[in-house]
C-alpha cells in the first residue's frame, strides 16, 4: 500500500504550489489523478517506461491497452507523433484544447509501454485548467489512461478516484466534478478516411465540418444493434450487478422494466432502475435514478457514470435502463451504457 496524497484544488494561485508538487511526482516516475473535462485521468511521465508499467499496475489493466498522451501545447503534437499529417491540423486546431484524441504515427521517443507495444500513437490536449497546469509543471508529456480500476466505470468527482486507487497511487489532484463525464472521441488519422473509434462528445458531424468525410469504426455500428446472442465479453464501463437495456417504445418499456421488476423482486432481489425525468415516477423498482432529460445529451453524459456507480455502493442485484440515443450525445451514451451491459438489450 502506498500513501495517497489528497489535495483540494481552488482554481486560485495557492494551486501553484500543489501543481509543483504534483510535477516533482510525475518527473519522479510516480502516479498522479488529475481531472480533465471528460473523466479523472491517472497521470504519469509519458517518456518513461517504467512509470507506464505502474499504470497498468494501479488500474488492473492488460498492458495491451495503450494509454493517451496528454499534451498542454500545439508544438508539443510532434513529441509524440512522428508525422501530423493535415487533416490532423486541421481538426486539433479546431478542436483542442478539448474532447478529441488522434491517433497518429508514433515518435520513436515514446516508449512501446506506453502505447501497448502499437506503432501508432493517441494524443490529446485537454480543457482543463488543472490539467493543462499539471502538464506544463512537469515539462513533459502525460501518458494518463481513465483514473478508474479497469473494467468500472470511469471517474468523474475525486471521491470515485479514491474508491478504486486509493494506497495504490502516489496522489489525487481533486478540481470537483468534470463537465462532460464521458471520455473524448478518438479518431484514427492513419488512415486516408479518418476513422471514429470511440464516440464522444466531438460527434462525426463535428468532425466532418472540419475535414470532409469521416467513417465510424464497424464494430462500433454493430454494437449497437441489439444482438441475437446477448454476449458477455465486452463489459466495461460496468456496475457489479448486470445491467440490461430495455429497447422499444416509451410505454412497452415501462410496462416490460416493471414487470422483470416484480419478477426480479419476487425472488429476493434488490432492483434498480434508470430512467429519465419524464418516465422515473412510472416505476416500482427498489432504486430508480433519473438520468436527466432525454432530449439533453449533456446533461445524461455528466451523471452517468455517478449513477452506475451508485448502485454498487447501494448493494442493487440487477438493474433495468432505458435508451437515450435521441440526442446530439445519442451515440456516445449508448457505446457506453452498450459496453457496461455487456450487450444486453431486451426488446420491449
Ligand atoms: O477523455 C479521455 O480520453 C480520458 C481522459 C483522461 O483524457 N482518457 C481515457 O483513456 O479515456 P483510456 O485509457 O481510458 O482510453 C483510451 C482508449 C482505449 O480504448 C485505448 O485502447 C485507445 O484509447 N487507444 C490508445 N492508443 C491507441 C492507439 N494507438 N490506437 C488505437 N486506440 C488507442
Ligand atoms: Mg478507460
Amino acid at each position: 500500500m502506498k500513501k495517497t496524497l489528497y489535495c483540494k484544488l481552488t482554481g486560485g494561485r495557492e494551486d501553484d504550489e500543489i501543481f509543483q508538487k504534483a510535477a516533482a511526482v510525475i518527473q519522479a516516475g510516480g502516479l498522479v489523478a488529475f481531472p480533465t473535462e471528460t473523466v479523472y485521468g491517472l497521470g504519469a511521465d509519458a517518456f518513461n517506461a517504467r512509470a507506464a508499467k505502474e499504470i497498468y499496475a494501479a488500474k488492473g489493466r492488460p498492458s495491451d491497452n495503450p494509454l493517451i498522451v496528454h499534451i498542454c501545447r500545439q508544438e508539443d503534437l510532434q513529441k509524440a507523433a512522428s508525422e501530423v499529417c493535415e487533416k490532423a491540423k486541421l481538426l486539433t486546431e479546431a478542436f483542442w484544447p478539448g474532447p478529441l484524441t488522434v491517433i497518429l504515427p508514433k515518435n520513436a521517443a515514446i516508449p512501446a509501454s506506453t502505447t501497448g507495444g502499437l506503432h501508432t500513437v493517441a494524443v490529446r490536449m485537454p480543457q482543463h485548467p488543472a490539467a493543462l497546469s499539471l502538464i506544463a509543471a512537469s515539462k513533459t508529456l502525460i501518458a494518463a489512461p481513465s483514473a478508474n480500476t479497469s473494467g468500472r466505470p470511469s471517474t468523474t468527482n475525486a471521491m470515485h478516484v479514491k474508491e478504486d486507487l486509493d494506497g495504490k497511487i502516489d496522489m489525487i489532484l481533486d478540481g470537483g466534478a468534470v463537465q462532460i463525464g464521458l471520455e473524448s472521441t478518438i479518431v484514427d488519422l492513419t488512415e486516408e478516411i479518418p476513422v471514429i473509434l470511440r464516440p464522444g462528445f466531438i460527434t462525426k458531424e463535428m468532425l466532418e465540418a472540419v475535414v470532409g468525410p469521416v467513417r465510424t469504426d464497424p464494430a462500433l455500428v454493430k454494437e449497437n444493434e441489439a444482438p441475437k446472442a446477448p454476449g458477455m465479453k465486452y463489459r466495461h464501463y460496468a456496475p457489479k450487478a448486470p445491467l440490461y437495456l430495455v429497447s422499444g417504445t416509451a410505454e412497452a418499456v415501462t410496462e416490460k422494466i416493471n414487470a422483470l421488476c416484480r419478477q426480479a423482486k419476487a425472488e429476493g432481489k434488490k432492483t434498480a432502475v434508470i430512467a429519465d425525468d419524464g418516465s422515473c415516477g412510472r416505476y416500482a423498482a427498489d432504486v430508480v435514478v433519473s438520468a436527466g432529460s432525454r432530449e439533453d445529451g449533456r446533461s445524461i453524459a455528466s451523471g452517468l457514470y455517478d449513477i452506475l456507480r451508485g448502485f454498487d455502493r447501494d448493494g442493487a442485484d440487477v438493474i433495468y435502463s432505458e435508451c437515450f440515443e435521441d440526442n446530439e450525445l445519442g451515440q456516445a451514451i449508448m457505446n457506453r451504457l452498450l459496453k457496461a451491459a455487456g450487450h444486453r438489450v431486451l426488446q420491449a
